[in-house]
């Protein structure tokens, strides 16, 4: 569970809804299928983000959008593409920073075995809002080149390391997690990241004797969790950091297509997959919609939905597993509807 909220059974919760671009747009019908046959208690307010409110609006995040998720404090997301090199800045960064999404939760559990590694149960936390991912980014001219140099800077504060930090330690506890590892890179970046380790610290002893906590560096971090991912718990770790490992960890149980992501705040949490807006596979019904349903499983948890989330997951078990229904990624030849039919058939 994520931040849980109590919620009765039958109450009727808003929501935004961003299809996004690429197969944001396939993925998210998808899974509001399933939802609905679910009878999750969401009332969806649809709006634009990214591509395609840029071609629709001319704004690729209008105010219509930060004003509804504003009125919520809840949206599904599908994913935004970000244009590469030069263009408007991340939109899902800019949602981040605006509604204060501190922490980025991405649970990686195996959901089909038989892969190179069976029983990943993994749940990585990563700071979202500083760190390089600040990017206070600028090019240095000299003589002719106006981009001779590039300089990036990022900061960490010791508030918000404490903040996540203890997020990753409550969740823990919350979940009935063991162990916390302190991912970081303080012998090289000794104040950037050796800052997140002193607080990372100092948070843990607080929970001593309930969680254990170690650290690791985060190239060693990234052999062990090829070589011996099972020693891995619940890991809390900067921003840059954090987003090449959930990918890392990703792979770990057979890819992108099966990790969810989670943008918490205080008031106000996304829910979306980790994959991007898969521009190669888009318009083609081939899009594997279990990422951003499993990001669904844990937005009915975190509104204190543990009932229906309980369920979706026993549905995609069963398709997935029992019954060997797959999308083309997972090595199967279901398309986006015959898997989304099969899954809401056993959720009804
Ligand atoms: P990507 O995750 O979109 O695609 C990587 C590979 O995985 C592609 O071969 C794609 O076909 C496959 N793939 C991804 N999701 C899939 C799914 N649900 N079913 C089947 N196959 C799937 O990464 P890429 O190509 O680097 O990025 C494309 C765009 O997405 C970029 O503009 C990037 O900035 C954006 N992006 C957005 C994110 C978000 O909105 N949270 C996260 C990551 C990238």
């Amino acid at each position: 569970m994520t931040q849980p909220h109590a919620t009765r059974s039958g109450e009727t919760i808003p929501a935004t809804l961003i299809p996004g671009d690429g197969i944001g747009p396939e993925i998210v019908d998808s899974v509001v299928e399933i939802l609905d046959a679910l009878g999750a208690p969401f009332v969806w307010d649809r709006q634009l983000a990214g591509m395609a409110a840029l071609q629709e609006t001319g704004d690729p995040l209008p105010l219509k959008t930060l004003d509804s998720i504003r009125r919520t404090g809840l949206a599904l997301k599908g994913p935004l593409t970000t244009p590469v090199g030069g263009g408007f800045k991340s939109i899902n960064v800019t949602l981040r920073q605006e509604f204060e999404l501190y922490a980025n939760l991405r649970p990686a559990r195996t959901l089909i075995p038989g892969g190179r590694f069976d029983n990943i149960d993994i749940v990585l936390v990563r700071e979202n809002l500083e760190g390089f991912y600040a990017a206070m980014e600028h090019y240095m001219p000299i003589g002719h080149d106006p981009k001779a140099v590039a300089i990036s800077s990022g900061f960490n504060t010791r508030t918000e390391c404490r903040r996540i930090v203890r997020y990753a330690f409550d969740y823990a506890l919350r979940n009935g997690r063991k162990k916390v590892t302190i991912v970081h890179k303080a012998n090289i970046l000794k104040a950037l990241t050796g800052l997140f380790l002193d607080v990372g610290r100092e948070v843990a002893a607080e929970y001593e004797g309930r969680i254990a906590m170690n650290d690791r560096i985060v190239d060693a971090c990234a052999m062990q969790l090829v070589l011996d991912p099972w020693q891995y718990d619940v890991i809390v770790t900067t921003n840059l950091f954090g987003d090449i490992l959930s990918d890392l960890i990703a792979g770990l149980i057979g890819g992108l297509g099966m990790a969810p992501g989670a943008n918490i705040g205080t008031d106000c949490a996304i829910f979306e997959a980790v994959h991007g807006s898969a521009p190669d596979i888009a318009g083609r019904g081939v899009a594997n919609p279990l990422a951003l349903l499993l990001a669904a499983e844990i937005m009915l948890q975190h509104v204190g939905r543990g009932d229906l989330a309980n369920r979706l997951s026993a549905a995609i078990n069963e398709t997935v597993l029992v019954a060997g229904i797959r999308t083309r990624d997972l090595g199967g030849d279901a398309d986006t509807a015959g898997l989304t039919a099969a899954i809401r058939q056993r959720v009804a």
